[in-house]
């Protein structure tokens, strides 16, 4: 994939290219093969060593150590060339070595000469913006794991006697487990497996290389592997949406290609506190029977984590590695406030960040399916919520009264209590304007109600709680009115009801 694209770029002349991933390695024996197909020179520099040709290793040019010794080399130099400069985004706090490599930019232009700037790290000094183009490397695919795979197993064969006991099933779910993790990442993990099991590699090392995965996801910071038990038969209400969900239970299987269905890109989800929003996207992915990943939009920007256009690229890859994988962005418009505003500190970086959030979105191949939350409308960028972005928008409204029916079933159930023993109609009517959290919440209140008084549970200590809660829905008329309005114009109602 990379190759292809980088062999284009070169093709095509683009003098600055910024490859962003942190295997070196991997990345530059990839490049190396592309140098040879085209038959180029390949320099390759850091700080460290200088310049060196792969061909002839033990020959570096220490002399060009210095960045900006190396840019005048670089410029100089008349032969077709590929050049690898390794870390070098350190260097481009320096306002000279930021003019010369624009410089080098435009001097490059119409020469067979391509700058590769190698790292972990993305940071382009706005003055490059324009002349740089930014290329991913993606995560291994399960061929390339697999491969991995062999060569840890070889390694630890020749440390000593390791007994492997895995068929061929268990072989794919091994590879399958490593799915998002970079080669050298998934190597240590099934190196570190083998090991607790004292030297014997089956089929649990499914299980541990997976607690690792969810480990070392969670260090990045931003995605989460969610384990949640939560099923569509758990929302009560919502008709249209759980429908519209359960029609594509088998979206993501070779049938529905070859019946000729695309892929669902994803759905938006914006409407009042408490109804079902992040319910709903927790339910889908056990419906579906795909893993659930969660995007933290608010440490996205949070400049704790690093540069938050390179976290977002990160996020996209392991979330296309692990695909098909939902994936679920709750709160979406916290993350993306600040976009077009001048009040915050980087609203440059925010516009710029959300902007590649938006074209993923719209040309994503992988099969990944966002489920967006919002709950605060006003605070939605327009781009958001433009046709193309979303297969659907849905708006959840406070549940109508059967649809509350659902909800105190449900939540009867939830604790054990049999909801034939309830007017369950009855507590629907009583409790206009609650949400579904609120009807969970009375369902608590009540049940310490009976608890306290040493008794089972009756109807009239859920009638009692109800009449003394008020609603928010109450306390926030303006707001839910502000919503509904919104939504008439850009959403489908997530229920068939209109309140
Ligand atoms: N339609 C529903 N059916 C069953 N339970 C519900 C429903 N709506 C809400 N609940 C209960 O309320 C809890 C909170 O709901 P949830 O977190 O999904 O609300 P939300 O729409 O995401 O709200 P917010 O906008 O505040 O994030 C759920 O975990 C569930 O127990
Ligand atoms: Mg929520």
């Amino acid at each position: 994939m990379m190759k292809q694209e980088l062999d284009i770029y070169i093709r095509a002349r683009y003098p600055l290219l910024w490859l962003v991933t942190p295997e070196e390695e991997r990345a530059l024996k990839e490049i190396e093969a592309l140098a040879q197909d085209q038959r180029k020179r390949l320099l390759i520099w850091s700080a460290t060593t200088g310049v060196i040709n792969p061909a002839t290793p033990a020959r570096a040019d220490a002399t060009k150590r210095d960045p900006l010794a190396l840019l005048a080399t670089i410029l100089d130099d008349t032969e077709a060339c590929i050049w690898v400069l390794r870390d070098f985004h350190p260097f481009l706090k320096e306002p000279t070595v930021v003019r010369r490599l624009r410089e080098v930019a435009f001097g490059l232009r119409a020469s067979n000469k391509t700058v590769i700037l190698l790292g972990a790290v993305l940071r382009i000094p706005p003055e490059l913006e324009k002349e740089v183009t930014v290329i991913d490397f993606a995560l291994p695919n399960a061929e390339q794991l697999n491969q991995a795979l062999t060569a840890v197993i070889e390694s630890t064969q020749r440390n000593g006697k390791i007994e492997i006991a895995l068929d061929k099933r268990q072989r794919t779910r091994l590879v399958q487990a490593c799915l998002g993790l970079t080669e050298n990442e998934a190597s240590d993990a099934i190196a570190k497996a083998i090991v607790q099991a004292r030297g014997r590699l089956d089929g649990d090392a499914v299980e541990a290389v997976t607690a690792e995965k969810q480990q070392i996801i969670r260090k990045s910071g931003l995605l989460e592997f969610y384990a949640s038990e939560e099923r569509l038969t758990n929302v009560g209400g919502l008709d249209t949406l759980k429908d519209w969900l359960r029609k594509r239970v088998r979206a993501f299987s070779d049938e529905a290609r070859a019946f000729g269905l695309p892929e669902p890109k994803g759905i938006l989800l914006v409407g009042v506190q408490g109804c079902g929003k992040s319910l709903v996207a927790k339910a889908v992915a056990n419906s579906w029977r795909l893993p659930l990943l969660r995007l933290d939009v608010g440490r996205l920007f949070s400049s704790l984590v690093g540069s938050s256009e390179e976290n977002l690229r990160n996020a996209i890859k392991v979330a296309e590695s692990i695909a098909p994988v939902v994936l679920w962005v709750d709160e979406i418009e916290k993350g993306f406030a600040g976009v077009g505003s001048s009040n915050i500190s980087d609203a440059g970086t925010a516009a710029r960040v959300f902007g590649s959030f938006i074209t993923w979105l719209q040309e994503k191949k992988a099969p990944v399916f966002v489920i967006a939350t919002a709950n605060q409308v006003h605070h939605l960028p327009p781009e958001l919520v433009r046709k193309g972005r979303f297969d659907e928008i849905f708006f959840v409204d406070l549940p109508a009264t059967a649809e509350r029916a659902e909800i105190w079933k449900i939540h009867l159930l939830r604790r054990n209590r049999d909801p034939g023993q309830f007017n369950v109609q009855a507590l629907a009517m009583a409790s206009d304007g609650l949400s579904g959290a609120e009807v969970e919440q009375a369902v608590i209140a009540g049940l310490y109600e009976a608890f306290d008084k040493n008794r089972p549970l009756t109807e009239s200590d859920l009638l009692e709680v109800l009449h003394e809660t008020v609603p928010l829905s109450q306390m926030m008329a303006e707001e839910i009115e502000e919503l509904r309005s919104w939504a008439r114009q850009r959403a489908r109602l997530a229920s068939g009801k209109i309140a």
